[in-house]
Formats: C-alpha cells, structure tokens, sequence
C-alpha cells in the first residue's frame, strides 16, 4: 500500500475542489465562477498594460487627442473602468448572497448530529428519545448518504471552526452561542473535516472525519455504538480493564458498562471502532495508541492529556483491553 492510499485509507478526502454533496458544490461553483470572471479582468489588465507599454506614440504635436483635450478621453477610459469594476463586483456580490442563501435553505427529515468543539477534540453527539438511545463518540460523524445532516455546533472554551470542506463551507463555534448548519453527502466515503479556526496550541491537530455510509450501515452503526462496552472475555482484557479504572484514565473518560463516566476527554466505549485517534492525528492502529497513551504530547504538543508511565505488562493489557472496545 502506498503511502497515499494509506492516508487515503485512513485520513479522508479533504478538497473544496473535490465537492461531494449540494452545498459543496454551490461552493464550487462560486468559486469556479468568480475565478474564471476574476482570470478574464486579469488578461484585459495585464493585455491593456502591455498596450500602454508597447502603443507607438505619435509625436505630442501631432497628437489630435492634445488637441481636443486629453482629460475627456482620459475621464472616458477611466470612468468606463470603474464602471465595468463595480458591476463586477455587484455580480459577484449577487452570486455569493444567492449562493449563501440556497446554503442555509432548511431540509426536509434531517438527521440531527450535535457537535461540541474542545480544545483539540470534537465530542459528537446523536440525540435520541429516551435519552438512554443517546450515542456520543468523537471526532469522528458517521452519516447516511443522500440524507441532509443539521450539526448543531457548540464550542466548550474558545472559538473554534467546523469545516469539512468536500461537504460544506466553515460554521465557527462560539462558547455560549449555538449555531448550526447542515450538509448532505451524496456519496459512500471518508470525508476530512478540519478546524479552521485558531484555537491554541494543537489547532493543527484538530481534525474530524465525515464517515458517509449506506443508510443501512449507517443505522447498523448506530446501533452498535447505543451498546455498552464490551465485557473483558479474558484474563488479558480483565486485566486491562483494571489498569485502566484504577489509572488516571477515568478521571477524564467514558466507557459506558464501566465506573468510568467523566467526559473531560473523548468518550472510549467503542474506542476501537474508530479510524483515528487524537482527532484524526494517527490512525487507530497498536503501535500508535501505545506511543499516544505512554507519551501523548510528543504525539500533539499541548494535549490536555497526561503522560503515562505504565509497566510494559500493563500498557500490553491495557492496549489489549481498548483494541476489544469495538
Ligand atoms: Cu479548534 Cu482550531
């Protein structure tokens, strides 16, 4: 596997350039019209200034433009100019309301995601009546294809952006103010999403994935997180769950059928589930999980998360206990 597909694999599609739902490609339209408006005014520009530049200049007394006054054909060129500028740029003003207008259009039945922005992570929340139905993982929203998403989006501590740009444009998330906006996927396949927004020392390390599914999958999905963790079936697991609730991990996280209920950091019930870890920094695999749990702020400097100094029996254990949350 080469190292593009690998990334592929795991990482997503991240490109505006690559729409993969309605709103997306509004976007990409915008763009492609204001890009192609913007490349024609650049070649009249630069075609004139060559024209000023390079014009065989007739001798100032024979020039009849002298005669008749230089400042009226001048205000002509001039004015004719602004002009053109400002019905361009009304144009373009016109495109981008009306573009931005069709975006916040309200769907029909949409499935409703709740998206709380941290520092450097995203909790993802479906809501469910009774609430028991809830689901909530992170960084990481699965949806179903060709169904509009409302994300309700709110921020725990400092501005952050929400942007999975093959999807939909940039929604900021701001503490104490709800805001939402919705998207749809019109193809199976994982989308990258980013914050796009400065929010502190791992903003770069901030990232999400849009995992777009069969409505079938995606309701077999949901259906496997509503589950409680899955129980230690042996001495290696048992032994990895006690290293675990009897750690500093539960004094942050969740893993539901267990003591361990506090939400400070990414809920873990059905940690092994994920593609990612650390939001979207490392593939979810072994070695990296290893490395993140022993030393998470070599991996993403600025962390809120602890180092770990564990015993190599028990980091073995503990490995093998979250690889079963699944
Ligand atoms: Cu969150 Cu940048």
């Amino acid at each position: 596997m080469t190292l593009t597909a690998l990334q592929r694999d795991w990482s997503g599609v991240h490109s505006a350039l690559a729409p993969a739902g309605p709103q997306a490609e509004r976007i990409d339209t915008l763009w492609q019209f204001l890009w192609i408006v913007a490349a024609v005014v650049f070649v009249l520009v630069v075609a004139a200034a060559f024209w000023a530049t390079f014009r065989r200049h007739e001798p100032i007394a024979n020039d009849p433009s002298l005669v008749r006054g230089t400042s009226r054909r001048t205000y002509v060129i001039i004015g004719g100019a602004v002009g053109a500028s400002v019905i361009v740029l009304f144009v373009f003003l016109a495109a981008d309301l009306a573009a931005g207008r069709r975006l916040t259009d309200p769907p029909p039945s949409p499935l409703l995601v709740e998206v709380t922005a941290n520092q450097w992570w995203w909790e993802v929340t479906y809501p469910a009546e009774p609430p028991s139905l809830q689901v909530t993982t992170a960084n990481e929203i699965h949806v179903p294809v060709g169904r509009p998403v409302v994300v309700v989006l709110r921020s725990n501590d400092v501005i952050h952006s929400f942007w999975p740009p093959s999807l939909t444009g940039k929604r900021d998330l701001i503490p104490g103010q709800e805001t939402s906006l919705w998207f749809q996927a019109d193809s199976a396949g994982v989308y990258r999403g980013q914050c796009a927004e400065f929010c502190g020392h791992a903003h770069a390390k901030m990232a999400f994935l849009v995992i777009a599914e069969p409505p079938d999958s995606f309701a077999a999905w949901l259906a496997a997180q509503r589950d409680s963790a899955r129980t230690p079936a042996d001495s290696l697991t048992r032994r990895g769950q006690e290293v675990f609730l009897s750690g500093t991990c539960v004094m942050c996280h969740t893993i539901r059928g267990t003591p361990a209920g506090s939400r400070m950091g990414p809920e873990l019930t059905h940690l092994a589930s994920r593609r990612t870890i650390a939001a979207g920094t490392l593939p979810n695999r072994r070695g990296h999980l290893a490395g993140w749990i022993v030393d998470p702020q070599r991996i993403k400097p600025g962390v809120r998360m602890p180092p770990n100094d564990l015993e190599p029996a028990d980091l073995d254990a503990l490995l093998a206990y979250l690889e079963s949350l699944e």
